[in-house]
Parts: C-alpha cells; structure tokens; sequence
C-alpha cells in the first residue's frame, strides 16, 4: 500500500468497523482514529493493538471466500510474534505454533502472527507453503512423496537438508528475513501429530501404510489489515476430510492413490463405466475420517462442514452482513450436488482484512544470491 493517503483510508475503515463490532464507544473509536493518523503521519505507519490484532485476524478469515469451515472465525486464537526478531526466534514460535494447535488432537484454530512487511528490520517469509508438509523427490522410477512438494524439497535440499527419501518425509521449516539466506529449521518428531490410515470394514487398507498429518498450517499468505501488510502469519483450522480424502490422496497429480485402493477392494477397473474411481473415492474418504476420528484428532466430514456454512451463512445475515463466497472452492469434491453449496450463488467480492497470495520469492538458492558481476 502505498501513499499516505491510502494507509491512512484503509486504517480508518477497520478502526471504524472493528471498533464498532467490537463494541466500542465513539470516544474511544475518536480516540484511536486520531490517534492512528497522527502515527501515520509522523511515523508512516500505525501498530494495531492486539485487540486489534485478534479482530482483524479472525475476520481476515471471515471474509476468506473459499473457506466452508468459517462458522468459527470468532473462537481463532491469535498470538503475536511481532517482537521475534531472528531466524531462530520466528522458528520458535512456529514450534510453538504447531504443539498449541495441535493439542493432542483437540486441535485449536491459531494464528501466530510476526511482524508487518514494512519493519524497518525487513519483511519475514516463512518459504514452507504450511508448517507441517511431506516432501516430493524427483527419482529414476518417478516421484516419491509429495509431487506437489518438489520445488520447495529441491530449495531444502540446496540449503542442505537430507530427506529420508520416503513418502511421508516431513519437510523442515524455512526461514527468511529479508534478503538474506533461508535458515532450515527441522520440526521435532514428537511435535508432529500424525494419522495412521485404516479402513472400518477392510483391514487390509491398513496394508497400504498411508498416513497423513493431523493440522493444516497455511504459512505463505500474507495477512492484510486496516492498510497493514503481514508477510509471516502462518494459520490453522482442522481438516475436512476430502481435502485429504479427495485431493492430497487421490488427485492424479498428487499421491494417485485410487488405482491401489480399487485394487484393494478387488474392483474391476477395465472400463470407467463400472465407476470404480468413485467407489474407490468413497472408501478412501470413510477411511481417512474413521482414522482421525479413531485416533481423537478433530476432523470435519463435508456434509457437516456444509451444514456449518449454512449456519455461518444465517448468523452472518443476522447481523446485517453479507456474505462473499468462492463457489468453485467452497463445493466439496466429493457429491458436491448432495449439500445446499452446489444450489446456492456466492458473491465472490474481496473483502479486507483478508489472506492473499503474495509472490513467490526465487527458490534456489543460488538464484537468492546476488550476482557476481563482470
Ligand atoms: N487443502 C490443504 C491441504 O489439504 C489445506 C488448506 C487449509 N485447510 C483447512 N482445513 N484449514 O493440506
């Protein structure tokens, strides 16, 4: 954002309506707003207070258009990092970050938030697309792991990390401040929650030895609020199932794993007409929520993330707000047509605070260098 005049546009319009959702009086609201511009003014740029932090966080999330589990958006958990100042100190409370959402599988929404991009000290990227994530390797006989996790495995490695060269390595962390060199930070064994895969009705699912990690840390989006840029601040819900179920298992690009499990079931896959793709889906997905479920690590099956939406959608009416929503994202991949989503229209209008991509920054290392000139 830039000119005094946008900063100062944008910080009036969150102040205005955080304070007033958040029950301020108009002294108060007065108060900050003068407050804030005076700041700008002298300085070109405000703090937001933590009360402000936590509001504008979880609306950031309220207004995330693609997000069916935004019932919740008032029960995230904030924590300001903002004074973490070295490599070493933002992995420590990205640790931290994951052993308190995690919490034994009881897993809180949390977001830990670092300081804003325009720190005089520099921006912080966090080069992990989220926390907790698998590794991809490029072998002879194809990929192993995580093809989706390729590029970001091969950055590790330059900067010297040694992947187990399984399916389910857990890639380390990665650390930037400015333009210096990333700093690879490796996540504790013990501070990884994962879940073994297995099948109410087929024990021999189990055979397949699958696994996936029990909390989805987003860390490359960039947190915008009241004209504020934050670079670093990595969040988390629980899972729906299909997005493991669905996507990261079955997606042809990613771990293709329904030919196995059709194969498992004895399907008879010689022609698409006998569906054994869907029936394959269906299983896989019964498999991933029993697992979680068994293993008392919170999960949301589709039709009821899509009923909380609904609620989400009606409470939201009720107080007089609108709605915005990205259809494309928000039907589930599994019998989309079976919940209201599929039926209803979404306004996909961008609403601030919210998340955004932000570009991504050159993955070797060799390119993150400074050219030798001559
Ligand atoms: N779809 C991503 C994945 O499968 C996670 C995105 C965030 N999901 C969430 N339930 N908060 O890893």
């Amino acid at each position: 954002m830039d000119g005094h005049r946008e900063r100062l546009k944008a910080a009036r319009a969150f102040i205005e309506t955080a304070y007033a959702e958040l029950g301020k009086s108009a002294e108060e609201t007065e108060r900050r707003l003068r407050e804030a511009e005076r700041d700008i003014a002298e300085k070109g740029r405000y703090d937001h207070t933590e009360e402000e932090l936590r509001h504008g966080a979880r609306v950031a999330w309220r207004n995330s258009n693609r997000c069916i589990g935004r019932l919740f958006w008032d029960s995230l958990h904030v924590r300001d990092a903002r004074e973490a100042d070295t490599e070493e100190r933002i992995a420590e409370a990205l640790l931290d970050h994951i052993a308190y959402a995690t919490n034994g599988g009881k897993i809180r929404p949390l977001l830990t938030v670092f300081r804003p991009a325009a720190d005089p000290r520099g921006p912080i990227r966090i080069r992990n697309y989220q926390l907790i994530r698998y590794a991809g390797y490029e072998t002879e006989n194809g990929i192993v792991g995580d093809p989706d996790s390729v590029a970001f495995t091969k950055l590790c490695m330059e900067l010297g990390w040694e992947g187990g060269g399984t399916a389910f390595d857990v890639l380390p962390l990665v650390v930037q401040i400015g333009e210096r060199t990333p700093r690879l930070f490796p996540i504790p064994r013990d501070l990884v929650l994962e879940v073994p895969l297995i099948h109410p009705e087929l024990p021999a699912f189990a055979d397949l030895r699958l696994k996936w990690y029990a909390v989805p840390i987003v860390s490359n989006m960039r947190l915008e609020i009241g004209g504020v840029s934050y670079t670093a601040a990595p969040f988390n819900g629980w899972y729906m199932g299909t997005e493991i179920g669905a996507r990261n298992l079955a997606d042809a690009h990613r771990y293709d794993l329904l030919p196995r499990v059709a194969e498992l079931m004895g399907l008879d896959t010689s022609r698409e007409s006998l569906l054994w793709r869907d029936k394959a889906l269906v299983e896989l997905n019964v498999a991933v929520l029993h697992s979680y479920k068994t293993r008392g690590v919170s999960i949301v099956d589709h039709h009821t993330a899509a009923r909380q939406f609904a609620q989400f959608e009606q409470r939201e009416r009720g107080c007089g707000r609108d709605v915005t929503g990205d259809w494309t994202w928000l039907v589930p991949p599994v019998s989309p047509a079976t919940t209201h989503l599929f039926h209803s229209h979404y306004d996909n209008r961008i609403a601030t605070p919210n998340f955004f991509y932000q570009e991504a920054l050159p993955t070797a290392v060799s390119e993150a260098e400074p050219c030798p000139r001559g």
